[in-house]
């Protein structure tokens, strides 16, 4: 399904923010039948970013969107929507609360999950808050922890992933402004359920071999898809800003869609699979390092549980960025 906003959404604010704790591969071959040649030739990964009992979901998501409201442009915002499948707790959402210590206690708030495609959910959803008249200036937040989701035991599942939060300020605009989103291509597939489940504590399980083949398939199809709603040629793209889930699956997308290597964003070595926070967290570091410049022409793209799958063009606004979030500036 394709949605494009009547009233432009012009992405005015960035921000990000990673726990302090790093945990290395060496780290986890201390205590796990694993090597660091496998987890990084087999996934791109180096280290992730671990939040220890004292840094929640919440508090993630509260970091990345100060930092996203004080990077930009001066804004009011009049509305919060939280992509998350990591919530502190099921029910109350995180949203209202992350809007309270923002001081901004009042505006509409929510969660939305959509595995690792939430981000691009939240980004569609603001986009038509924005059209429907209900908000000029939406908060979006991407706040994961995924490290909490698998046993501790497992190999297969504990080195793919992190924690971490990333967020965009979204305000109306015109779609000639730079910093204007696309449509937003999304989809999903209940069929495939059950290839990545889990429940808290420590029961993820996962179909990886399946899900690798699924998420190619999705993200280069969905790729695809926002291009040409956007009226982009693929060879228009400056830069592929990929969901950071294996190195070897944005690779593939990469080159099924001819993007060269210098047009790829990645930050997977440094921060593992982050979730719903995966891109904020990328476009944050890019554009913080310089990777990303005003202007450029960028098609996000995501896969996930669900299944779930989306993809948007965005041309990257010039924000005067200071921060560089830990751990996202670096190799692909
Ligand atoms: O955000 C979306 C959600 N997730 C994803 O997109 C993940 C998609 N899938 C993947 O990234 C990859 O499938 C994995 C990284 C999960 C696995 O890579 P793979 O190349 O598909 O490996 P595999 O599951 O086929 O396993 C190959 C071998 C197995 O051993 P045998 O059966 O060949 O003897 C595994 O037991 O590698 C073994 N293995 C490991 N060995 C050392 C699995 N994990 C490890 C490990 N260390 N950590």
């Amino acid at each position: 399904m394709t949605i494009a906003s009547g009233s432009a959404a012009v992405v005015c604010g960035v921000g990000a923010a990673l726990p302090s704790r790093i945990v290395s591969n060496a780290d986890l071959t201390a205590r796990l039948n694993t090597t660091d040649d496998w987890i990084h030739s087999r996934t791109g990964i180096r280290r992730r970013y671990v939040a220890g009992v004292d840094l929640s979901t919440t508090d993630l998501a509260v970091r990345a969107a100060e930092q996203a409201l004080t990077e930009g442009e001066p804004v009011r915002v009049e509305a919060l929507v939280v992509a998350t499948t990591t919530p502190d707790r099921c029910c109350p959402a995180l949203a209202p609360t992350v809007a309270t210590r923002l001081g901004l206690t009042g505006i509409p708030a929510c969660d939305l999950a959509a595995g690792c495609t939430g981000f691009l959910y939240a980004l569609a959803t603001a986009a038509g808050l924005i059209a429907a008249g209900t908000a000029r200036v939406v908060l979006v937040v991407g706040a994961d922890r995924l490290a909490v989701l698998p046993d501790p035991e497992d190999r297969t599942t504990v080195p793919l992933f992190g924690d971490g939060a990333g967020a965009v300020v979204l305000r109306r605009g015109s779609m000639d402004e730079t910093g204007a989103l696309g449509p937003v291509v999304l989809g999903s597939d209940g069929t495939g359920a059950d290839l990545i489940r889990a429940s808290i504590p420590g029961t993820l399980e996962m179909d990886g071999a399946e899900v690798f083949r699924h998420a190619v398939d999705r993200m280069s199809a969905a790729t695809c898809q926002a291009a040409t709603a956007a009226g982009w040629e693929l060879g228009d793209i400056d830069r592929l800003a990929p969901h950071q889930a294996n190195s070897r699956i944005t690779s593939f997308v990469a080159r099924q869609l001819g993007v060269p290597d210098h047009r790829q964003l990645g930050n997977i070595a440094e921060t593992g699979n982050i979730g719903a926070a995966s891109i904020p967290v990328l476009l944050a570091g890019a554009a913080a390092d310089g990777r990303l410049k005003p202007g450029h022409r960028t098609l996000l793209t995501a896969f996930g549980a669900g299944l779930t799958w989306g993809a948007t063009t965005l041309t990257w606004p010039d924000l005067s960025l200071t921060h560089l979030p830990r751990g996202a500036g670096h190799d692909r």
